[in-house]
């Protein structure tokens, strides 16, 4: 797996999501308490792209789909619901290097 800057960590507001792409898959990255975290932004249940969502309102962690609100370990791509419609995302590690986001893809 190879290392890709994705960001600056100032593009990423603390609390929030950007969206950014590699090699055309489209990648969450999320700001929480100072640290991100990364994660595929397509939600497997009917496309939506969930930096467009919430972060931070059924749990400190976890990402809710704008659409029909499946939620999301920002942590790990897992699917946190009983009866889940959607399945979980990948994750993927993150390493802060100066001012780059790394991401290990
Ligand atoms: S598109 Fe995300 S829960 Fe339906």
């Amino acid at each position: 797996m190879a290392k890709i800057k994705l960001a600056t960590l100032s593009d990423i507001p603390e609390g929030g999501m950007i969206e950014r792409s590699h090699e055309g898959r489209a990648v969450l990255l999320a700001r929480i308490d100072g640290e991100v975290f990364a994660m595929d932004n397509i939600c497997n249940h009917m496309g939506a792209c969930l930096h467009e969502g919430e972060v931070g309102r059924e749990g400190k962690y976890m990402v809710t789909c704008p659409w029909h609100e499946a939620h999301f370990d920002v942590r790990t791509g897992k699917v946190e619901q009983d009866i889940a419609w959607a399945e979980d995302n990948d994750a993927f590690a993150v390493e802060i290097d100066g001012g780059d986001v790394l991401v290990e893809m």
